[in-house]
């Protein structure tokens, strides 16, 4: 139990200098502040916004074989207390704005960014830690082997090609001395900014894994239809209490759910060939008006699943999530469990009944809890050059 309170009070340490270093505005954090506060005063209902990608973030995991190894070795302990803040701060200075402002230019060209790397993200650091495994293209040149990204429900993880992009020119700058996983959280963070959504700080000194964890992916992925008690177990597993849960679900105020999500809802609720009777009628039509035809495309390959249709969650980080959880209408099955439970169902009350800062506060503090999952840092792992490729001289 040490480990767990060295990390509250690490966590809390972090959360306090960072209220410190935003009301005493040293550069690097003024800057990032402006795009979080004038987003946050004008919660932009921009029609733009409902373009973004699906985030489901239900499709996450939790480590096979010992989930409490994985909590207690590798999580809290070990992973914060060795991240800094700025990291990079000597070794390749730019790094932190050259992610923030190519992420405010892909933004610009596909708002969907912003949910395609939330999901990354919580893909990534719910499997074995924020490493950037779930950006690995194969395991040293073995096509055979099955990995991460290919765990994923219909393989319909996408950003990669962001995050390459990114990389490439961090690489530019500093050869070799940016993780990947930085990367991804860095970026992912800005992302949400960029999407009206929460300043939270982010800790850098991550560094890649070698592998990729396909069979933990696979199994300890929440899914869509996932109930509240094994949604409940994936997260308490990581150390994230039930409030910590309802906010981090609270992702699902962005971006679009793939038709392929939804369909056993809508077609046949576990197994019995109908509908989940709890779907209102009305939005169950308008499921099934805009994936009817979805039974009848074929999965593509990783990134070009997307052809397939898909409902748009929400646009905003407000409480609009809540509200429609509160009132039945979740999209997926997994969303609206989280009535189905006593603590879960009290927290998406309280998150309902203002205008979303509760939300965006619990969301922030949370998200910030998650980018320390199970890092590696030190002489752990490696600095890939290549997101995809793990470094061959290993
Ligand atoms: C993301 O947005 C871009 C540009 O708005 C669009 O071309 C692309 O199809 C979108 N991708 C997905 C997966 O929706
Ligand atoms: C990969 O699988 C193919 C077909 O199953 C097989 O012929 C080939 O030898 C395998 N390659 C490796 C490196 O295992
Ligand atoms: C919830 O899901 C788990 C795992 O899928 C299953 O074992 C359990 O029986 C389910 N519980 C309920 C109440 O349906
Ligand atoms: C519904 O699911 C059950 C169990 O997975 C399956 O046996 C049945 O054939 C399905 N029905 C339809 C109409 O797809
Ligand atoms: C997604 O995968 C599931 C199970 O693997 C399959 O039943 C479904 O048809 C797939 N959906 C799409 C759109 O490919
Ligand atoms: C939301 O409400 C709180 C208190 O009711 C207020 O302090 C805050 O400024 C509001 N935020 C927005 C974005 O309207």
């Amino acid at each position: 139990m040490l480990g767990t309170v060295k990390a509250r009070w690490v966590f809390a340490t972090v959360v306090f200098f960072s209220v410190v270093v935003s009301r005493s505005k040293p550069r690097v954090e003024s800057e990032r502040e402006k795009p979080f506060l004038s987003s946050s005063s004008s919660p932009a209902k921009s029609s733009s916004a409902s373009e973004e990608p699906l985030v489901t973030l239900v499709s996450m995991a939790s480590s096979e074989g010992g989930q409490e190894e994985f909590f207690t070795e590798t999580t809290t302990d070990e992973g914060s207390r060795n991240l800094e803040y700025d990291f990079y701060r000597n070794s390749c200075p730019q790094a932190e704005t050259i992610v923030r402002s190519k992420m405010a230019w892909i933004y610009g060209q596909h708002r969907n960014v912003s949910a395609q790397l939330l999901r990354l993200f919580f893909h990534d650091c719910f499997i074995e830690g924020c490493d950037a495994s779930v950006l690995l293209d194969d395991s040293n040149g073995d096509k055979n082997r099955s990995i991460e990204k290919q765990a994923t429900p219909n393989r319909s993880l996408k950003g990669f090609d962001k995050i390459d992009q990114i990389k490439e020119e961090l690489e530019n700058v500093c050869p070799g001395v940016v993780s990947c996983a930085d990367i991804l959280v860095l970026a992912a963070r800005d992302g949400i900014i960029l999407a009206g959504g929460p300043y939270y700080p982010v800790l850098t000194g991550r560094r890649d894994s070698t592998q990729s964890y396909f069979d933990v992916a696979l199994e300890e992925i929440p899914k869509p239809d996932d109930n509240i008690t094994h949604i409940l177990h994936l997260f308490s597993s990581r150390g994230f209490s039930e409030r910590e849960t309802v906010a981090l679900l609270g992702a699902h105020s962005i971006g679009k759910i793939g038709c392929e999500f939804i369909q056993s809802r809508v077609n046949n609720f576990t197994g019995t060939g109908q509908p989940d009777p709890a779907l209102p009628l009305d939005l169950l039509n308008t499921m099934k008006l805009k994936c009817q035809d979805n039974a009848n495309r074929a999965t593509s390959n990783t990134d070009a699943s997307q052809s397939s249709l898909s409902i748009s969650s929400g646009a905003v980080f407000d409480s609009h999530y809540y509200q429609n959880l509160l009132r039945g209408r979740g999209i997926l099955f997994a969303d609206q469990q989280l009535m189905a439970n006593r603590m879960t169902a009290q927290v998406v009350a309280a998150f309902a009944s203002d205008n979303g800062s509760a939300f965006r506060m619990d969301f922030a503090q949370a998200m910030t809890k998650m980018s320390t999952l199970g890092v590696l840092t030190g002489s752990q792992g490696q600095v890939r050059s290549v997101c995809s490729l793990p470094v061959n001289s290993y």
